[in-house]
């Protein structure tokens, strides 16, 4: 249990005090503690949410993220291809329906992503017969996408990720077509011109792996460039899918003073806990796509206590390990709320029942939640 005389409270959050409080408005009820505010003064906690919760507009989840997140990361529905899919056609609906939902119950929005080489129409790399675009009409575009989208949320996102997963621990910077066309510096070329857009806005770094040595240190360098030429970088993101059993500590330390070592603060941007069997070795790499195996999956019916009590103990050491940074970390955002809508169940592998967040299949907080918060349960 996490020993902090903040976390210690009188008054358990029981299935029963939740479902109790089902029945009323939203707004009225946002007040009541949720993980924001065993946090309050240590970092934002946040969650990525999908569209889907808006179309089934279940209540009583909605209450849930806007009682226990003050943040929120559209998890799809800004990336390229959903939002700007052919070259004048743009889909706000859905960007528009979580930006109104975050304002109306007070909770910041992390915009995400900008530029990434995945979800993003191939199109945009070819010219009109078909062939590579020049760089001249790849950066054109950028500045299309990024004037538009940045400049439709000004004021209301705080904060972007710019650049997303643009460098490997092999290759250094990553071999997308972004670099093939633009050079290393369609990187900083996307932190100038969201700035110009919103000048007030927090600009963000974000990679998976960062725990990884190799990775980590061309990020410290690059990013230590970055601020000696001036160009505007406010944050670095440490995705944070972690497996129940790796990284170790040491290493997410590691990386976590690392980053601060440039002067920025760091945010845990996409935190989960994958609890499944792999033998894929350990990789957040969009691309990987692995044949269904029963062997794989082998907690359908339920976690096996061992497990349970595993993934508890993680979630504990990991809330530990921010604690004692808190003073460089600014944010902790979850990739999901609750167990059921996880990409975890379906990433690298379809068809996955894993236990990744601190809320279960029923929308109840786990042991993980009572451990990290200190409430008893
Ligand atoms: C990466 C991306 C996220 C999301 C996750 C998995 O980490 O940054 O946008 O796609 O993969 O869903």
């Amino acid at each position: 249990m996490i020993n902090r005389r903040k976390f210690i409270r009188n008054t358990a959050l029981t299935a029963t005090s939740i479902s109790l409080l089902k029945s009323n408005a939203i707004a009225s009820l946002v007040g009541e503690k949720g993980l924001k505010d065993f946090f309050k003064g240590d970092f934002l906690i946040g969650a990525a949410i999908g569209d889907g919760i808006f179309k089934e507009n279940d209540k009583e989840y909605l209450y849930l993220i806007a009682r226990e997140f003050n943040v929120v990361t559209p998890e799809n529905v800004m990336k390229w291809e959903p939002v700007h899919p052919t070259e004048n056609e743009w889909k706000f609906e859905a960007g528009d329906r979580l930006v109104d939902f975050a304002q109306k119950y007070a909770m910041k929005i992390q915009g995400h992503v900008l530029v990434w080489h995945s979800q993003v129409p191939k199109e945009i790399f070819m010219d009109e017969n078909g062939k590579q675009i020049s760089k001249a009409g790849l950066t054109k575009r950028m500045e299309n996408h990024i004037q538009t989208l940045v400049g439709r949320y000004k004021g209301k996102i705080q904060s972007w990720d710019v650049v997303n997963e643009s460098i490997t621990p092999e290759d250094g910077y990553r071999k997308s077509k972004w670099l093939e066309i633009m050079g290393p510096e369609f990187m900083e070329r996307a932190f100038y011109l969201a700035h110009e857009v919103d000048p007030d806005c927090k600009l963000i770094y974000n990679d998976y792996d960062m725990d990884d040595p190799k990775r980590r240190d061309f990020v410290v360098e690059l990013v230590n460039k970055y601020k000696k030429k001036g160009v505007p970088i406010h944050g670095i993101g440490m995705q944070g899918h972690y497996n129940i059993d790796s990284p170790v500590i040491s290493k997410i330390e590691a990386s976590i003073e690392a980053f601060a070592s440039t002067g920025l603060p760091v945010h845990f941007t996409e935190l989960d806990m994958d609890v499944l069997p792999y033998n894929w070795g350990r990789t957040a790499e969009i691309s990987t796509n692995i044949e269904y195996k029963k062997t794989l999956n082998p907690y359908v019916d339920g976690l096996p206590k061992e497990i349970n009590d595993k993934l508890t103990k993680r979630y504990e050491d990991i809330f530990k390990l921010f604690l004692k940074h808190r003073d460089k970390i600014d944010r902790i955002t979850f990739w999901g709320v609750s167990d059921d809508h996880s990409w975890k169940n379906n990433f690298p592998m379809r068809g996955r029942t894993n236990y990744p967040l601190l809320f279960d299949r029923q929308h109840k907080p786990k042991d993980a939640y009572f451990a990290v918060t200190g409430l008893k349960k």
